[in-house]
């Protein structure tokens, strides 16, 4: 069953950009030329998600609301959930789990940031996967700090191991992740873990433990970012200004996907665009309208 669904998780405590976050979300922070939210939400629409739930926290939600409605505008459906507390990643199931009606569905963490060739393709062939979880595993340098997954020397994901003090590998696990319809059962009979959170790792141990997780490396060719340290956040700008500059493509740009993938035409595309007044956003979109042609 193909997954239509997406939870994009925007919530958590953002304690690492203190004093920043004490008053403000994280994923509503630029990231550039536009809000943090805008580069999973675009990974969502691309993988050909159109029904979509956004969770944060109970002061924050009013705001992701105000940045993106209903999502008429971007051909998507929004709807919108509280989490009270970090109580972790996988957390977002139990919330959703009314709203997901035991369907297949992806989460994309609010402040991570995918940017590869071809990844629509490789999004859509994530969510055509009829059965178990599909995730994408990066090198990092630091892989103490997320979900770490070694591989037998077959290739064959062997354990995925949450911020491991020694990693048995520099592969870490994205904040991009697809499941079957088994994921809220699953979800449900969790315990938390020692630091007391309901653990995204701990969920994909049960679909590597059955034999079905799906471990994608990405290449050198593409990048994953968190934008949740300074130093990050920064990174995230700059690798994004600098594409965009270099190429002149947008990067994790809604309206542009939603254009794309046919969610919205040409002429609802410039009224988008116009919203952006004379932005080079605004310039780069209003031109795409105009070699469509109508
Ligand atoms: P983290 O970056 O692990 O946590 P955080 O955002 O609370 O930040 P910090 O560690 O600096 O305190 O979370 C990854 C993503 O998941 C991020 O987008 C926030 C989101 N998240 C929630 O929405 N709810 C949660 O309970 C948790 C743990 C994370």
């Amino acid at each position: 069953m193909r997954i239509t669904k997406g939870i994009l998780l925007a919530g958590g405590s953002g304690s690492r950009l203190h004093p920043i976050t004490l008053a403000a979300s994280k994923q509503l922070l630029p990231v550039y030329d536009k809000p943090m939210v805008y580069y999973p939400l675009s990974a969502l629409m691309l993988a050909g998600i159109r029904n979509i739930l956004v969770i944060s926290t109970p002061e924050d939600l009013p705001q992701f609301r105000r940045l993106l409605g209903s999502g008429e505008r971007l051909g998507v459906t929004f709807a919108y959930a509280e989490q009270p507390r970090p109580d972790g990643i996988a957390q977002a199931f139990r919330i959703g789990a009314e709203w997901l009606a035991s369907e297949p569905t992806a989460l994309a963490l609010g402040d991570n940031l995918i940017h590869a060739d071809h990844l629509s393709e490789l999004l859509r062939a994530a969510a055509s996967r009829a059965e178990g979880a599909t995730v994408f595993a990066y090198q990092v340098r630091d892989p103490e700090r997320y979900g770490v997954v070694s591989f037998d020397p077959a290739g064959r994901a062997l354990e995925i191991i949450e911020k491991p003090s020694a990693p048995r590998s520099n592969w870490a696990v994205t904040g991009l992740y697809f499941y079957d319809h088994k994921v809220s059962d699953r979800a449900e009979r969790l315990a938390p873990s020692a630091r007391g959170e309901l653990e995204i790792t701990d969920l994909n141990r049960i679909y590597l433990e059955e034999g079905t997780l799906h471990v994608e490396r990405l290449s050198r060719g593409c990048a994953w970012l968190d934008a949740g340290t300074p130093d990050s956040l920064l990174q995230a700008a700059t690798f994004v200004q600098t594409i965009q500059s270099r190429q002149g493509m947008l990067v994790g740009c809604p309206e542009e996907v939603a254009f794309r993938m046919g969610y919205i035409d040409a002429r609802h595309l410039r009224t988008e665009a116009r919203k952006f007044g004379k932005t080079e956003l605004g310039r780069v979109l209003n031109e795409l309208a105009d070699v469509a042609g109508t």
